[in-house]
């Protein structure tokens, strides 16, 4: 790479994919396919597709987006004009679109898509929560309700909530509440627009973007000395009082914190 300046804009990775997409396609239309064509080349529909690919992950460097979206921004229109050869209804890609559209919900903006907490992070949590009966727990973006439901059983003696803004898997966790032997509550919505004072723990496994926001959250609303666990991504610049490693498929660790003490709020003069 060249010593150019990295663009990075405030905006949303996804916006950003779109707007390299866009700029890549401009590219290749109208400098080289032209240029291909004065030298009197013929290439195929795939071969321009991986021309506009090229243009597009290079992009990526330039406008700072992470290394994860140079094979995506690489391979997504030499993957469509590949699709388009199967002549596949158009109505099958608008399913395809409208699925993940429910599953991933706002994703672009919150930047926490779903993925599930493995067996063993169910597990060890068990064992983070408190020992005396009626403590109420919370999961922050509950996905299928895979740990509400675990620890639900486990410990009947607690109380479990969690919320979950994408549509499809707040109805998947919620009819695995109706279907199963789990008590917890799932509620539709955004957590950021929920109070997390009354819960003695909450857990979270979602992305390393939300979690220095969270943190100043949860001190913000949650007792001091109640537990804030974060799967997988710690708070930046936050020591945590205990790190648990979860022997599972991606060797994840349980980052537990304590909500310390409230400096100047309240405090006597
Ligand atoms: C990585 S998944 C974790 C699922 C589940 N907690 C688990 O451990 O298996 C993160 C979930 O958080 C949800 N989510 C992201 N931002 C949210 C928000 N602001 N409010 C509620 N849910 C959110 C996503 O839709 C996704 O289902």
């Amino acid at each position: 790479m060249t010593g150019l300046p990295v663009f990075r804009p405030v905006m949303s990775p996804s916006l950003i994919a779109l707007l390299v997409q866009i700029t890549a396609t401009a590219v290749t239309l109208v400098f080289f396919l032209p240029a291909f064509s004065l030298l009197g080349i013929d290439i195929s529909l795939i071969f321009a597709a991986f021309i506009q690919g090229g243009v597009a992950s290079a992009a990526c460097f330039r406008f700072g987006l992470a290394s994860w979206w140079v094979p995506i921004n690489l391979l997504f229109v030499p993957m469509v004009v590949w699709a388009l050869t199967f002549g596949i209804a158009p109505v099958w890609f608008l399913a395809a679109f409208f699925l993940l559209f429910l599953v991933f919900w706002s994703v672009y903006r919150s930047q926490v898509p779903l993925y599930l907490s493995s067996q063993k992070a169910w597990g060890a949590t068990v064992d983070l929560l408190p020992a005396g009966s009626g403590f109420a727990m919370l999961d922050l973006g509950a996905g299928l309700g895979g740990m509400l439901n675990h620890l639900s059983i486990k410990r009947p003696d607690g109380r479990f909530y969690g919320m979950e803004i994408a549509p499809l898997p707040f109805a998947l966790a919620w009819l695995r509440k109706i279907a199963g032997r789990g008590a917890y509550q799932i509620r539709w919505g955004n957590f950021w627009a929920h109070n997390l004072a009354g819960y003695d723990v909450v857990y979270a496994y979602l992305s390393p973007v939300p979690m220095a926001k969270l943190w100043v959250k949860a001190c913000m609303e949650m007792l001091p000395g109640s537990r804030f666990i974060s799967n997988s991504f710690p708070v930046p610049e936050v020591k945590p009082e205990e790190i648990v490693e979860l022997d599972d498929f991606h060797r994840s660790r349980l980052y537990v914190y304590r909500i310390p003490a409230r400096q100047g709020i309240g405090a006597a003069p």
